[in-house]
């Protein structure tokens, strides 16, 4: 049985990406491996959040990631503010970082970019606290997208670091990126990435968005001149980021897409993926809104959640203080 760890930021309404990219990942696993799925809302404040919606995202996401199927009786489901050995071994993974290798990090140097003048020394240190998520329950497999690639390099240095500096103690995890939907793109600037922050409305597809939403932002999804449904992603990006979406959820090939809709222009292959989209986040939506009226079945939950990933990260970053003499007895 292997450990499965991966976690998710409350900061924002999920969106398509998201959920392609891992969300319906983390059910692979729910039957056969022991899995902690974690609301990192301490990865959250490295940008400024307002507080009110903060804890409000926290909810929603813990109703979300139920919402999809998983079963708290299988999985431990928890925020990460609540089990305080997260950040107490993002510390110690801080320790043995260096500030060059976490300033070539892509995500840092496009988030820092933005904030200009004034950028939070907590953004820099984000990928030794992501390392330490994942080190504390011995996780073999972490499921994400394609754009955590480089933290989780970076997971396994620290691993490797930390065990030549201080004897064995970690395991070093793998990646697991998803066959399809691993990277969707912005629906209105096609060659940037699909994300929750974008003040662009039209360019996400949120989970919780209704019908006549989604078919909205279908129809305006930036695509080229030529009317023709096939995959150049050099050339045709805006079609071909539908094409990855579609093929996601039904598994098609891009070549039986093409054939499926040639002749028939973008117009009927929008209007088909709307309809798919809709299909697909319906239940989840129901779903969702039962839960998130059930606020004392979600707080049970999460109690539940953080004193099982308490148990166990408890007794991993004890094994890390005994090797780096951090203790008295
Ligand atoms: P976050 O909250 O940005 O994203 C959560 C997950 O969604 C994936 N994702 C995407 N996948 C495909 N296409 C997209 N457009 C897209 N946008 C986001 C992300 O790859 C991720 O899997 N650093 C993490 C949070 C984190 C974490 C961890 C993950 C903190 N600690 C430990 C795994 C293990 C992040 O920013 O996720």
């Amino acid at each position: 049985m292997a450990v499965i760890f991966s976690g998710i930021q409350p900061s924002g309404e999920l969106t398509l990406g998201n959920y392609l990219g891992a969300l319906r990942n983390f059910l692979e696993y729910q039957d056969t491996d022991e899995c902690y799925y974690c609301i990192v809302n301490q990865h959250a404040i490295t940008v400024p959040q307002d507080p009110k919606e903060l804890f409000q995202n926290t909810r929603n996401l813990a109703a979300l990631y139920l919402a999809v199927g998983l079963d708290p009786k299988k999985v431990t489901l928890f925020v990460q503010s609540e089990v305080p050995e997260h950040v107490k071994l993002g510390w110690i993974m801080q320790s043995i970082s260096y500030v060059g290798e976490l300033e070539r990090m892509t995500q840092y140097k496009d988030k820092a970019q933005k904030r200009g003048e004034s950028v939070p020394t907590a953004l820099l240190t984000y990928p030794p606290l992501m390392a330490a998520d994942i080190l504390l329950y011995g996780t073999n497999y972490v499921p994400v997208g394609n754009d955590q690639k480089q933290h989780m390099e970076l997971t396994r240095i620290l691993a490797e670091r930390f065990n030549r500096l201080f004897g064995e103690t970690f395991v070093v995890p793998d990646i697991k990126i998803g066959e399809g939907g691993a990277r969707v793109m912005s629906l209105q600037e096609p060659t940037k990435k699909m994300s929750k922050s974008d003040e662009n409305q039209n360019a996400t597809i949120r989970l919780l968005d209704a019908p006549d939403v989604i078919v909205k932002k279908l129809k305006r999804a930036q695509t080229d001149s030529d009317n023709c449904v096939r995959y150049d992603k050099e050339n045709k990006p805006g079609i071909s980021n539908l094409m990855g979406i579609y093929r996601a959820i039904t598994k098609d090939s891009y070549e039986k897409i093409e054939e499926m809709y040639s002749g028939k222009g973008y117009g009927a292959f929008k209007g088909d993926i709307a309809d798919l989209l809709v299909d697909t986040l319906k239940p989840i939506q129901d779903h969702y809104n039962e839960l998130i009226n059930s606020p004392e079945l979600l707080d049970s939950i999460l109690d539940e959640g953080a004193a099982k990933a308490h148990a166990k990260a408890s007794e991993m970053y004890r094994k890390v203080e005994l090797a780096m003499g951090l203790c008295r007895r």
